[in-house]
């Protein structure tokens, strides 16, 4: 049995800070179990007892919690699929929490993908203002040559508009059939790298995000994942 005090509880619980909750108690708005508590120091329990304030019902605030999955080919990023296909949300551990991915990864794309329940945090991810930046390793059709990545890098126009300057880098050494090529982009654009690369006549055949900002995937095997050290996310805006 847990007991704590009840100012204590509606501050963890995010309804007011320690002192404000004193305040709301003194001033007749908390009821335990039917019962106006006006007296400060009481304490509940609040696994066994209903807690309100100005009616609502008080509950503990759901633990942020923040992942880096490694997606697989063949998994939705969405978190129902009317087709029945495997969700990413599969392959995590069963939570409390209402986990969503933070933006998208095509069915057939793999790699870095974060998932959270923190609405605030994927929201200022994704707000354009942000640039996240985004790095992709596609093996491609062909070898496109220096002149092609170079039209690429500057941006070019796509059905939906111009890219923004990015970086590119061959990673191999140009062979007849396919070629393996970085791409680092602070957009986030439908399919955006597979278009780009069909644009300059080099059709992606697989495509992998390797990094999200600094969170790279290193070791982390496909389909598996890990949470994100307070380090990590402390730095993550920076
Ligand atoms: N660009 C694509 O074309 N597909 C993805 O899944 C991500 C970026």
């Amino acid at each position: 049995m847990t007991l704590l005090r009840l100012h204590k509880y509606l501050a963890q619980c995010g309804v007011a800070s320690r002192r404000k909750a004193e305040t709301l108690i003194a001033a007749g708005r908390v009821q335990v179990d039917g019962q106006v508590v006006s007296e400060q120091g009481c304490m509940v329990n609040p696994e066994s007892q209903r807690i309100t304030c100005d009616g609502r019902v008080v509950r503990p605030m759901a633990k942020l919690v923040y992942i880096l999955l490694n997606k697989p080919k063949g998994y939705v990023t969405t978190t129902h699929d009317p087709q029945g296909r495997p969700t990413i949300l599969t392959l995590l551990p069963p939570m409390r929490e209402r986990l969503f991915p933070v933006g998208r990864l095509d069915l057939d794309t793999e790699g870095a993908l974060l998932v959270t329940n923190d609405g605030a945090f994927a929201h200022r991810v994704l707000h354009p203002s942000f640039h996240s930046e985004k790095t992709y390793e596609a093996v491609v059709r062909g070898a496109p040559d220096a002149a092609a990545l170079q039209r690429l890098a500057c941006g070019i126009v796509l059905d939906d508009g111009p890219t923004a300057p990015c970086s590119v880098k061959m990673l191999t050494a140009p062979s007849a059939t396919h070629s393996r090529v970085r791409i680092v982009l602070h957009e986030g654009r439908k399919r955006q790298v597979k278009r780009m690369l069909a644009a300059i006549g080099h059709p992606v055949v697989s495509l992998r995000r390797t990094a999200y900002g600094r969170l790279r995937l290193d070791g982390l095997v496909v389909g598996k994942y890990r949470f994100l050290t307070a380090d990590e996310l402390e730095k993550f805006f920076l």
